[in-house]
């Protein structure tokens, strides 16, 4: 039997395969929402415009740690007030970091664990989703103050955060059960802007975003190889 990720991995041709999940993105602008950044492909090392979505911060006094880029921003703030209005209390905690930063929150975490527990938790300098400005680390009141912690996906913010980020835009992006795919640990409070489009579908077919972007590249390809040429299509 021909399995998807088979499928998947011949559709997207110019990619490399690497182990199980392991795919190289051929190329990706630093702007594009639906950017992958993981352990096999870099956050962009250029400049992003970011501003301060204006949502209250876990902790006010490190309120320059929640920048992100504009569209994610506005998503995020409509995300916090439908929260809201649905009686839920969120924080933001950890939106942009530079490489710098990654690096400290990577060093500090192998002086507290082996390497092999550091890299399903944390990712390694310049290979973080925070780097692109379109993810941020999420806290609600009933965990207020308890850090980012697995418990955070049963509460109810927890809770209503995977049932209804989707609808802003975001994807609960390191789901539980799916470490073979994304290369870390169940992070119930990472969230991902990826548009509401994606995240619609992301959500409704129950898959990651690794699964999303092969399945979207493998349609392109095929619409490409069966009907007009790539170079035709830009005359
Ligand atoms: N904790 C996520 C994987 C990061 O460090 O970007
Ligand atoms: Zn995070």
């Amino acid at each position: 039997m021909v399995t998807f990720k088979a499928l998947a991995a011949m559709a997207l041709g110019t990619a490399m395969m690497f182990e199980s999940w392991g795919f190289i993105m051929p190329h990706q602008n630093p702007t594009d929402m639906l950017i992958l950044v993981n352990k096999q492909n870099k956050a962009p090392s250029v400049p992003i415009t970011l501003v301060m979505p204006d949502v209250t911060p876990t902790r006010p006094e490190l309120a320059e740690n929640i920048f992100m880029q504009p569209e994610a921003a506005a998503a995020l703030e409509d995300l916090f007030n439908g929260a809201l209005e649905e009686g839920i209390t969120l924080y933001a905690t950890s939106g942009y970091r530079s490489y710098s930063t990654q690096k400290a929150i990577f060093e500090r975490k192998l002086r507290k664990m082996s390497e092999r527990a550091a890299n399903a938790s944390v990712a390694k300098p310049g290979y973080s989703e925070h780097q692109t400005g379109l993810a941020m680390d999420v806290e609600g009141e009933s965990s207020h103050g308890a850090g980012l912690v697995q418990d955070f996906g049963d509460t109810p913010e927890g809770i209503w955060l995977a049932e209804n980020c989707h609808r802003f835009g975001f994807i609960i992006r390191y789901p539980e059960g799916k470490s073979d795919i994304t290369g870390y640990v169940y992070e119930p409070w990472h969230i991902r802007y990826v548009g509401k489009e994606a995240a619609e579908e992301i959500h409704k077919l129950d898959i990651t975003f690794e699964e999303y972007i092969l399945m979207i590249r493998g349609d392109r390809i095929a619409m490409l190889e069966g009907g007009e040429s790539h170079e035709n299509a830009l005359q």
